[in-house]
């Protein structure tokens, strides 16, 4: 892997997302350079183990649920930690490894000396190589393309002050639809790690948020399946679900008025937690160009939200 200066990283293709963002294209990709930074020293420097445990997704489908339930299958045997969820926030517990620098206290993913948990918004192609090499497992979260842009739109808008305009949610379904967004192409990133599934489903775990809502306990118990920790008792799935409730974590102080990320409320990763809430805010003309430059791809791939 080459050397990705400062300098370097100012010569790709550039963006604004939402005027405010500034993004570079990278190996197809759109990401802030400091995530191209990030991504490119974990290229060079993270080595992962055969036992640790990578959760995976584009932005605003689903990453803080997942976090949440994998922490909880992972650690049920310990309840003190399990009930971490109720003093720290999910992205504390399992940190994005490109965004550490963005976290409010200091996370060592480094540390190997202990099997890891951790999460990337990288794409499939861009994780470190030794996370693809090694016998570590991936869990992908994926959810219906019109939700999550009007996810996304509520989460960008979170962070402005009362007395400023939305961003204009016609540019931003223009910007989603064009993959110039963080992490996008949501439809590279989605097929990516959905194609990899396929070719080993061993390693790669593939989850629909919309399944995970329709059947939560079926979808708890296959993740647990997946990472060879099944359940002896499958009342313990009910459990971890009923911890890991939007309704609860939403009103845990730390969720309520706590910061994790820099500049971003915790709150702002709890919202509504629905299916469809997409039928509320795209006009028919919305709805069709999304279908059209990737709902008819996806299903094409056998991918139905
Ligand atoms: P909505 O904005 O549609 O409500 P991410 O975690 O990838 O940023 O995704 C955020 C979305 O997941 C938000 O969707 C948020 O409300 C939802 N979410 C967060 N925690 C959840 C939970 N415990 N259960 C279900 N949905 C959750």
């Amino acid at each position: 892997m080459q050397r990705w200066t400062d300098s370097r990283i100012a010569e790709l293709p550039r963006t604004h997302f939402i005027e405010a963002l500034k993004l570079v294209e990278w190996e197809g990709y759109w990401c802030m350079p400091p995530i191209v930074k990030a991504a490119v020293a974990l290229q060079n420097n993270f080595e992962a183990r055969n036992d640790d445990v990578f959760l995976a997704s584009c932005a605003k489908t689903g990453t803080t649920w997942l976090k949440s339930l994998a922490f909880c299958i992972m650690q049920r045997q310990n309840h003190q930690i399990v009930d971490a969820l109720t003093l720290e926030n999910p992205h504390f517990l399992v940190p994005t490894v490109e965004a550490v620098a963005y976290s409010d206290k200091t996370i060592d993913i480094f540390d190997a000396s202990a099997a890891r948990l951790l999460h990337t918004h990288l794409p499939h192609a861009l994780v470190p190589d030794s996370v693809r090499s090694t016998l570590c497992k991936i869990i992908y979260i994926a959810r219906n393309p019109k939700d999550t842009v009007v996810s996304s739109w509520h989460f960008f808008n979170s962070f402005l002050r009362r007395d400023e305009e939305l961003f204009p949610f016609e540019k931003f379904i223009d910007c989603f639809c064009s993959g110039k967004h963080p992490y996008g192409p949501f439809l590279e990133h989605v097929m990516g790690y959905w194609e990899e599934s396929k070719k080993n489903p061993k390693k790669i775990l593939f989850l629909k948020y919309e399944e995970l809502k329709i059947d939560p306990k079926t979808q708890v118990l296959k993740i647990a399946e997946f990472l060879e920790r099944p359940f002896e008792d499958d009342t313990k799935a009910d459990e971890i679900l009923s911890r890991c409730s939007i309704e609860r974590l939403k009103n845990f102080e730390v969720n309520k008025s706590g910061s994790h990320f820099v500049d971003t409320p915790n709150s702002s990763f709890f919202r509504k937690g629905e299916v469809g809430d997409w039928n509320n805010y795209l006009t028919s003309e919305m709805e069709m160009k999304i279908d059209n430059t990737i709902c008819l791809k996806l299903r094409d791939l056998g991918l139905y939200f």
